[in-house]
């Protein structure tokens, strides 16, 4: 467990929250090294008996610290951004560990997968591919490609983060792969690598996957009668996590759902896993500011926290659910309502939590948990605000690996004379 309760105190290992709280103030992001590492040795130790790699999607977490421990664990990384890559080599990985995926590659950021000599393109589109073979033969690099096949296969989940459906923008069409595989085979500036799927995030069911990977290995088949040996096949990331009562599969059983489907077969199982490694070893460190208590049974009672949409927009943007915990025990001047628990910013939409039963008194500390992952990576500087602190617990230390923003971060960039 990333976070526990000690003697009524909310901790990271053996590191009290409030502590943390005391030196680096509110709002603050706070990972567990040890809560990251145990999830990764649990996806690790599920694929020991598949010729698996776990390519961790940066976009979930994207802190340089996070990265530099993933790379420790021995993680490969899943890219979309040439943003994303430059962070990944800051860190101290290799970029023969990364995957680029992603509809809208720009040049730039191929040529710099390129340059750097990434591990695959997964490449979405004919019109991508073309780019890419362009850019390889300009620079004189082989460029290795991998084709995400869309498989139409419903994830169940979230519409926003659904992405294996013929209606979604991602991937192309089983056919389509097949005859752009061909081409790259053909290329002279392109390497035909392997086959890529991601049918959508914070999926709950193995089926979904078990479904999309007899569609790749349909799609295998048919390449390998007309010659063509791949090196891998990637069945993108989203395994689910518990944010509040949900209970995900084991990694375990789809392990052995591939492992007998794969039957053999040479091909190495790339895993794009991004929440499952680090939702639920963050929590967001926010304060109350004030307590505004309903006049009448029907009025909401809200805590006004320091923390708001800026820094977590989920609620916000997917009515997610996250648990809100005290981080110390309630004092005698706590007052137990029913608390909608919102941010200063000025939107209806700005709440972290709706209706929980909580003891609170102004000054005191929560814990947002199942925060580490899309928290900071989706945090904003809306209305003026400069995002949070992102701290690494790391066994009994704890460490600043991000430090709050300065208004003087957001006036630096901006110029209002004529010759700026
Ligand atoms: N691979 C690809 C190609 C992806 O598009 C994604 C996520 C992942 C891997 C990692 O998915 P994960 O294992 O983290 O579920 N902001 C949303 C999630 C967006 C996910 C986008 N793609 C949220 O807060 O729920």
């Amino acid at each position: 467990m990333a976070f526990q309760l000690q003697g009524g105190a909310l901790c990271a290992g053996p590191v009290s929250l409030a502590r943390i709280a005391e030196a680096v103030g509110t709002p603050t992001y706070v990972y567990s090294a040890d809560g990251i590492s145990a999830q990764y040795r649990r996806l690790e130790a599920a694929f020991a008996e598949v010729p698996a790699e776990i390519c961790y999607a940066v976009k979930a977490n994207s802190n340089l610290g996070v990265l530099r421990l993933m790379n420790e664990l021995g993680a490969g990384f899943d890219i979309v951004s040439g943003g994303e890559l430059q962070r990944v080599v800051a860190a101290g990985a290799l970029p023969e560990t990364v995957v680029f995926s992603g509809v809208g590659k720009s040049e730039a950021e191929i040529n710099l997968g390129l340059k750097l000599g990434i591990r695959c393109f997964n490449v979405e589109s004919a019109a991508e591919l073309q780019r890419i073979a362009r850019q390889a033969e300009r620079l004189h690099r082989i460029a290795p490609v991998a084709l995400r096949v869309n498989p139409d296969v419903d994830a169940r989940t979230h519409p926003y983060i659904a992405t294996g459906l013929k209606e979604n923008k991602f991937g192309v069409e089983a056919s389509e792969a097949a005859e752009l595989l061909v081409e790259a085979e053909r290329h002279p500036w392109l390497e035909a690598s392997g086959l890529a799927c991601h049918i959508g995030s914070q999926v709950e069911r193995v089926g979904p996957y078990l479904e999309a990977l007899d569609r790749l290995l349909d799609l295998l088949d048919q390449l390998e009668a007309s010659g063509i040996e791949l090196g891998h096949i990637d069945i993108g990331g989203g395994f689910g996590v518990t944010y509040q009562d949900e209970t995900p599969f084991e990694p375990r059983e789809l392990a052995t759902a591939a492992k007998a489907r794969l039957n053999g077969r040479p091909q190495t199982l790339v895993l794009e896993p991004g929440r499952f490694l680090t939702a639920n070893a963050g929590v967001l460190l926010t304060r109350v500011e004030y307590l505004k208590p309903g006049k009448k049974d029907s009025q909401h009672s809200f805590a006004v926290v320091d923390a708001a949409m800026n820094d977590l927009l989920r609620p916000a943007l997917y009515q997610s659910w996250h648990r809100v915990e005290r981080v110390l025990p309630a004092g005698d001047d706590a007052l137990t309502a029913c608390w909608d628990i919102v941010g200063p910013i000025c939107e209806s939409g700005d709440f972290l939590a709706r209706q929980r039963e909580l003891a609170l008194a102004p000054g005191d500390l929560l814990a947002v948990r199942s925060a580490g992952a899309y928290g900071m990576a989706q945090s904003s500087n809306y209305n003026a605000r400069g995002r949070p602190a992102e701290v690494l617990v790391e066994g009994d230390r704890f460490r600043v690996v991000r430090r709050r923003e300065h208004i003087n971060d957001q006036l630096a960039l901006e110029r209002i004379d004529a010759d700026g």
